[in-house]
């Protein structure tokens, strides 16, 4: 029995990809196909990926060609599998050409002709050119999320507000876009909005722009009280919108898996987390301002409390904190959350410099994720017996936010109105802790 493989994405099931699995099944008896794992593309820069793996998988199945569909999660898995499944016949489409000669070492190669004038690059583009993005504020977090954007195929962004027209001229001309300064105006040129203007701002924003009928992606801290989270949610499902924080962290490929390694049990029961993030800012900064609330809690809070609430979940039974204040604003403050199985901390910093790690200890082993731990490409996850402990490397491309705005589009595109990677109850969560301590409620000074 004569057995071929062939590997791919087959992302939006084409014609190319049927004609494809149909001539390397006629090269033999039995057809194996490798279809990539999600975390496998966007670790190899293939961040548009419409379908998810079991969509992509079931698409190939329904094909009728395959004989076996396996799933590609590594680089080098080919040679491998070719051994593991005693592969007679290795066949890829032509636009590969040359580039898997190395594998003629195992089995016979061929490149089998590529069908003309289609791909799931050229259908996701044809249908994701129309959302156009439109980017409310135009500070230094939007500026960085521009080129990201362009990172992610088929997004488009068209344009910014400000009420400050040289503000919102210069960042235009800067990005070659169109500029607004009345929300009315803006809101009809576009089909998604990205909400990144101080923090007092969002909820307002982000309401206007649902009860406008538009996708909202907003900036960390979503809102600074819990009530207001709950209401943009409630309206987001009513008027059938994808709403989702711009957490960046909880998007990035290993933050990812450090959360399903720990759910897995590979440290045992998780009896402590301890997140610290810590960034310096000098005067004049709106981080700095009490009147744009400003401080290392608002500022810092989303990402590290994300990370203890992903992991320890939101039942906490206490918790209190500890700030220095410098004009009105915590330049440093610590954070407790007990839970009743575990306890939580963190230390945030705008004035006060930490090391931004991440620990999370079990009852058989821990995990570190070195400083900047939001910007995770690397841990280690640590036992007694240190023969076993495991490093895990993952990309983390440019700014990070390519991450988040790929989860946001897919979203979009499939309909999909919930992610698990930040669920609207997390959400909520880390709003309330945010309130709780604005609020004063078991604040101490020091
Ligand atoms: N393929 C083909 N003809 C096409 C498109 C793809 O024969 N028009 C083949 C590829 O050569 C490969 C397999 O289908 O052997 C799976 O390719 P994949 O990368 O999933 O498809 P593309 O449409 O090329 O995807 P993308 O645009 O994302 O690169």
């Amino acid at each position: 029995m004569k057995r071929v493989i062939t590997y791919g994405t087959f992302d939006l099931l084409h014609q190319g990809h049927i004609n494809l699995l149909r001539r390397a099944k006629e090269l033999g008896d039995y057809l194996i196909v490798g279809v990539t794992s999600d975390s496998f593309d966007v670790g190899r820069g293939k961040m548009n990926v419409r379908n998810n793996v079991l969509e992509r998988i079931e698409a190939v199945k329904a094909t009728g060609y395959a004989d076996e569909v396996i799933i590609e999660d590594y680089l080098g898995q080919k040679i491998d599998d070719i051994q593991k499944y005693d592969v007679d016949i290795f066949a890829i489409g032509s636009d590969w050409e040359g580039k898997f000669d190395y594998l003629k070492e195992y089995c016979q190669v061929v490149y089998l002709p590529r069908t003309e004038g289609i791909s799931s690059t050229m259908l996701r583009e044809e249908s994701q050119n129309n959302y156009r993005i439109g980017i409310i504020g135009s500070g230094r977090i939007a500026n960085r999320f521009v080129p990201e954007a362009k990172m992610v195929n088929g997004t488009q962004i068209t344009s910014v507000l400000n009420p400050d027209p040289l503000q919102a001229e210069s960042f235009a001309k800067a990005h070659d876009i169109e500029y607004y300064t009345d929300f009315d105006d803006f809101i009809k040129t576009v089909d998604t909005v990205y909400i990144a203007t101080p923090h007092l701002t969002h909820y307002d924003y982000a309401k206007r722009s649902l009860l406008a009928g538009k996708h909202v992606l907003c900036e960390i801290p979503f809102t600074l009280k819990k009530n207001e989270a709950l209401e943009l949610y409630s309206l987001a499902e009513k008027q059938n919108l994808v709403l989702l924080e711009a957490s960046k962290t909880a998007y990035c490929p290993a933050f990812g898996h450090i959360i399903t390694l720990v759910k897995s049990g590979i440290i045992g029961d998780v009896v402590d987390v301890k997140a610290s993030l810590s960034k310096m800012v000098a005067p004049p900064i709106r981080e700095l301002d009490a009147s744009q609330a400003g401080g290392a809690m608002t500022e810092h809070a989303p990402l590290t409390v994300m990370a203890i609430v992903k992991l320890l979940g939101t039942n906490w039974h206490d918790m209190n904190f500890h700030s220095r204040m410098e004009n009105g604003v915590d330049v440093y403050t610590q954070g407790v959350i007990n839970y009743p199985h575990a306890t939580s901390s963190f230390t945030l910093g705008i004035g006060v410099k930490t090391e931004g790690n991440l620990v999370i200890s079990g009852t058989k082993g821990y995990i570190y994720v070195p400083a900047p731990w939001w910007l995770t490409d690397f841990f280690e996850v640590r036992y007694e017996d240190q023969t076993k402990n495991r490093k895990y490397f993952y990309s983390y491309d440019g700014e990070g936010l390519r991450y988040e705005i790929q989860e946001f589009l897919s979203m979009i595109v499939n309909n999909r109105r919930y992610c698990y990677k930040l669920r609207h109850h997390e959400s909520v969560a880390i709003a309330e802790i945010i309130e709780k301590y604005r609020n004063k409620e078991n604040v101490t000074v020091i």
